[in-house]
């Protein structure tokens, strides 16, 4: 992949942030979406790549836009798988909360996996606890392990846990090991991410949430030497027949970091909508907007933090009034 093709997806979070972000706290997450899905699709058609979408925002019968399958690029450059995730929490825009991200991760063609819009089991760390983690082990033998990985003690380990009534048992097993809980609303790419970063505070992602974030996660942690570890959840017949399809009769399969994410390179681009552990979310100072994205590729393990600062008066199409 051409190296150039970080910048230029960074164009592309950072307009889907600006353009969402001006949906923050209005309790309206569909038209936030659609801001973010809009945004990033105009700026996708001027970069010079042949990207195909394989994480989008649903099925081409079901999404007008950023559609599985659908075509990205000006169709000359690298071909390229393409995941997206315009707006990554979209209760969390409507609510104003924290930790909103418009997010996409590209890879070398046929190397993302095509993951189903399904919930999936996932456990994620960074990168001092690589290889310690098991998600067909107990809560208590990840959790020892991660302190291990990390000369801790386990009173000292913070897991996050996205707060649904279905991790009652797992809040449960945490608690009884001594370490600490975050629970977060929604978002669970930031959180994965998180883990990678000493100063986000967290040491390990545990519980259930999409399969499309699974993937952008895994991208994210590729490039920060993490890992994830996941297991597809269907919820009904519909969805056990969509895996038979895939070819996934085992339910009990183990996706690794090599099944998410095969080849030897990604990048992956993140920008804040709302304010985070990592980055802050978008800020509209009048004649302009300011915009923090963390940027990072694969191969060469670089990781940038770029702070933007986007002029309203040269760029009007950025201001919107919902
Ligand atoms: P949206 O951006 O679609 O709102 O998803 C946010 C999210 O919290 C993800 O981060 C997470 O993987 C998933 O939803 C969890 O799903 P649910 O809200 O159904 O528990």
């Amino acid at each position: 992949m051409e190296r150039s093709l970080s910048m230029e997806i960074v164009r592309v979070t950072e307009a889907a942030a600006l353009k969402s972000a001006r949906w923050m706290g209005r309790g309206k997450k569909e038209e936030a979406d659609d801001a973010a899905t809009t945004a990033m699709r105009d700026v996708f058609d001027t970069i010079p790549m042949q990207g195909t979408v394989v994480i989008g925002e649903g099925e081409r019968d079901e999404a007008p836009m950023l559609y599985i399958g659908e075509e990205l690029g000006t169709g000359s450059g690298p071909g390229v798988d393409v995941a997206v995730d315009p707006l990554e929490g979209t209760d969390i825009v409507a609510q104003g909360s924290w930790n909103a991200l418009a997010v996409i991760a590209i890879a070398d063609r046929g190397t993302l996996l095509h993951a189903p819009d399904m919930y999936m089991q996932k456990i994620a760390v960074g990168a001092e606890a690589v290889g310690m983690i098991d998600i067909n082990a107990s809560t208590r033998e990840n959790l020892e392990a991660v302190a291990k990985a990390k000369n801790k003690d386990i009173e000292d380990v913070v897991a996050t846990v996205l707060d649904r009534p279905r991790h009652q048992k797992l809040i449960e097993e945490i608690r009884e090991t001594g370490a600490r809980i975050k629970l977060i609303p929604a978002g669970d790419v930031a959180a994965a991410m998180n883990t990678a970063f000493d100063d986000t505070g967290v040491d390990i992602l545990l519980g259930i949430g999409g399969a499309p974030e699974g993937v952008l996660a895994a991208a994210a942690l590729k490039c920060l030497g993490g890992e994830i570890q996941g297991k597809l959840v269907p919820s009904n017949e519909e969805e056990r027949e969509r895996c038979l399809k895939m070819g996934i009769s085992d339910l009990e399969k183990v996706f690794y970091m090599e099944d998410f994410c095969s080849g030897d390179d990604a990048i992956f681009a993140a920008t804040g909508v709302t304010d985070g552990e990592l980055l802050k979310g978008v800020q509209f100072k009048g004649s302009s907007a300011t915009t923090e994205t963390v940027v990072m590729r694969a191969k060469s393990g670089t990781v940038r933090f770029i702070g933007g600062e986007h002029s309203l008066q040269k760029k009007p199409n950025l201001v919107i009034k919902p």
